[in-house]
């Protein structure tokens, strides 16, 4: 009897299990639109086709594989009545016995535009957060621009990675201290997200291609660009070009140091443009055909009108003196007048007009004619008798008229007929009788500024 009843469980419960022991189903479909669901196969099922149940008689695995749509992730899958959100899994193997399922949800996929910058001290760029929120297949109603801008002129922008092919970079070779943009034109299609990086190379050399310059007829005019100021990795090249002005020919363009000679008037523009980086620094150069008219048209045409207020004759002075005859201009001794430094440290009163010492605030004190000229004519002055008859009087003894005119001549007093007593010729030596006019030809045997040496050794006439 007990064996029957067991025979009967046996027979109740497990004969159908026996009887389907290779009979399980697949549950399976895409819950929302934007990807599909596909079992081995056959085709992908999408939202629209529901959950389809497939039947299977034997214990072969399946491959279920959840794939979104471009632009789409997967936002959930529920497998076998558990949700995975945000899964990275898309492929699913399933088998029975027991019945299986597998759904899929799909979300739109967001993009961002973002830009960064490797190395933030070399510079910025203009909002690092980006755009967010985009989708796939958004299209811009308007451009968006990322401005990456070097914290100085001695960074530059060297490289911007990630820049898509319908996105543009302006300049394409960016120069020390430019900004550069990024600029997705209006239409621009978002098909993924978008990461700039740049980066800012540091210390690129700066240009200097030197200060303003005047030069005359048929001199060679040196162009230096030796100010420029290497940058880390120091300047690989140097390019001189001309900008504007009568063509000349550039000898030595790619050196330091170009050079040109001068064959026209006029004024003449060079740029120096260092590498890396592409500094480029202009200077100018002003080619006169005489000193009187470079003078002119670097100061007195501006001096001459009563408003700069300057009421001595200072052109005319300079014009008959031998500073003018030597080409000895304005901007030589009123350093930087014409280079922006205007009117330069020399200004009324700065240097005595008797001893022509300066005082300047900047530079102390001295003698301003030695600043060129040698100094031993200090001692030489100082140790003379001209020394003690010009009492107070000193350098302007002789030196009348005063800087802009600073010729002198032994004449004015050792002549017939002098304020001085003086006698003339000196006793016996009436060779000197024939010394007269303001040649100065007594610099010829006297040290000009202690005459008692004799400068040569010679016998005289
Ligand atoms: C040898 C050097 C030297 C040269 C060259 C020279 N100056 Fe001067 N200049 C001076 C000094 C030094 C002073 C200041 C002493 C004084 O007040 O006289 C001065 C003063 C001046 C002043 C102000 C005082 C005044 O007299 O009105 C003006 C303006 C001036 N110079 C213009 C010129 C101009 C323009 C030229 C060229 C035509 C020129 N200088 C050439 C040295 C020079
Ligand atoms: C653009 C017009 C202009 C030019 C060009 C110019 N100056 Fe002047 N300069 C002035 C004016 C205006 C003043 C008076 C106001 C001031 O001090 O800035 C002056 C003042 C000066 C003074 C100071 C005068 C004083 O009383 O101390 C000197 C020196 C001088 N200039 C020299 C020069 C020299 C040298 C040049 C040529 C290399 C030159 N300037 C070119 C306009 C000019
Ligand atoms: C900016 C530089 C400079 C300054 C400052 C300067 N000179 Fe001169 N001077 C020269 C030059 C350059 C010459 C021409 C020298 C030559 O040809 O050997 C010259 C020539 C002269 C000459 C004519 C010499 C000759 O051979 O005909 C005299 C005189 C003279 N200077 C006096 C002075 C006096 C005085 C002072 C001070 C008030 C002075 N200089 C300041 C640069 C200067
Ligand atoms: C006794 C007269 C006399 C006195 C004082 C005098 N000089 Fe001279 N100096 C001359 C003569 C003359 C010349 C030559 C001028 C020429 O060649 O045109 C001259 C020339 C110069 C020169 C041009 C360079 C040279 O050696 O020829 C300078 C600079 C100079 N003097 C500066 C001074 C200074 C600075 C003082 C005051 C410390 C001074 N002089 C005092 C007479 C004098
Ligand atoms: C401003 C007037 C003046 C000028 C310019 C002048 N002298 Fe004299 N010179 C004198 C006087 C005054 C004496 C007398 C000095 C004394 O004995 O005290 C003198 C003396 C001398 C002596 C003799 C005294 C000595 O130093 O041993 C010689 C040499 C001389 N001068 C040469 C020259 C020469 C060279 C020049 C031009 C470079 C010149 N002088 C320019 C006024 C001048
Ligand atoms: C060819 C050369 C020569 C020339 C140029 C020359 N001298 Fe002399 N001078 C001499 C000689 C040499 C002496 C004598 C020096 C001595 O005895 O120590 C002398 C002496 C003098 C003396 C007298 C010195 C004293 O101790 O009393 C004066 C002043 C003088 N010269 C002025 C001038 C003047 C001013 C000129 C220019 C106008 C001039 N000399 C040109 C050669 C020259």
């Amino acid at each position: 009897m007990f064996k029957r009843i067991l025979m009967v469980m046996l027979v109740s419960c497990f004969l159908p299990v026996l009887a389907h022991a290779a009979m399980w189903s697949l549950n399976a479909g895409a819950r929302s639109g934007g990807g599909s669901v596909q079992v081995d196969n056959a085709t992908p099922l999408t939202v629209t086709d529901g959950i389809v149940t497939t039947y299977y008689s034997s214990n072969i695995p399946v491959t279920v594989t959840v794939r979104p749509n471009t632009g789409y992730v997967i936002s959930q899958v529920n497998y076998n009545g558990t949700t995975i959100y945000s899964p990275t899994q898309t492929t699913y193997t399933v088998n029975g016995p027991s019945s299986q399922n597998v759904y899929a949800w799909f979300s739109l996929q967001s993009f961002g535009l973002r830009a960064t910058v490797t190395d933030g001290t070399g510079g910025t760029v203009s909002s690092p957060s980006g755009v967010t929120g985009l989708t796939y297949g958004t299209v811009f109603s308007t451009p968006k621009v990322f401005t990456f801008t070097p914290s100085s002129s001695s960074y530059a922008v060297s490289s911007i990675t990630g820049i898509p092919a319908e996105a543009v970079q302006n300049p394409a070779t960016p120069l020390a201290g430019q900004s550069v943009t990024v600029t997705f034109p209006a239409g621009y299609t978002v098909t993924s997200s978008v990461a700039l990086s740049g980066t800012f190379t540091a210390q690129i050399p700066i240009a200097n291609a030197g200060n303003p310059q005047t030069a005359f007829m048929n001199s060679t005019v040196v162009l230096d660009g030796s100010s420029s100021v290497p940058g880390v990795s120091g300047i690989s090249s140097y390019q001189w070009s001309q900008v504007s002005g009568p063509a000349v020919t550039l000898l030595n363009a790619n050196s330091v140091q170009a050079s040109f000679i001068a064959e026209s008037p006029g004024t003449y523009s060079f740029s120096l443009t260092l590498m890396p980086g592409g500094s480029t620094s202009t200077t100018a150069v002003s080619v006169f055909d005489s000193y009187a008219v470079a003078a002119r048209s670097q100061c007195y045409n501006c001096h001459i009108a009563a408003s700069v207020g300057v009421t001595s004759n200072v052109f005319g002075n300079w014009s008959s003196s031998g500073h003018k005859s030597k080409g000895v201009l304005c901007a030589r001794c009123h350093v930087g007048a014409d280079t922006g430094g205007h009117p330069g440290r020399i200004v009324s009163g700065s240097v005595s007009p008797i001893t022509f010492d300066f005082n300047y605030a900047s530079a102390g004190s001295g003698n301003f004619c030695v600043t060129c000229h040698t100094p031993s004519i200090l001692t030489d002055f100082a140790a003379s008798k001209h020394s003690i008859r010009a009492g107070a009087a000193s350098c302007s003894f002789c030196h009348v008229q005063g800087v802009h005119n600073p010729k002198a001549a032994c004449t004015e007093c050792h002549k017939i007929d002098n304020a001085y007593g003086l006698v003339w010729p000196p006793a016996g030596l009436t060779f000197h009788s024939s010394f007269t006019g303001s040649e100065n030809v007594c610099k010829v045997c006297h040290t000009t500024h202690n005459p008692k040496v004799l400068s040569i050794k010679t016998s005289c006439p």
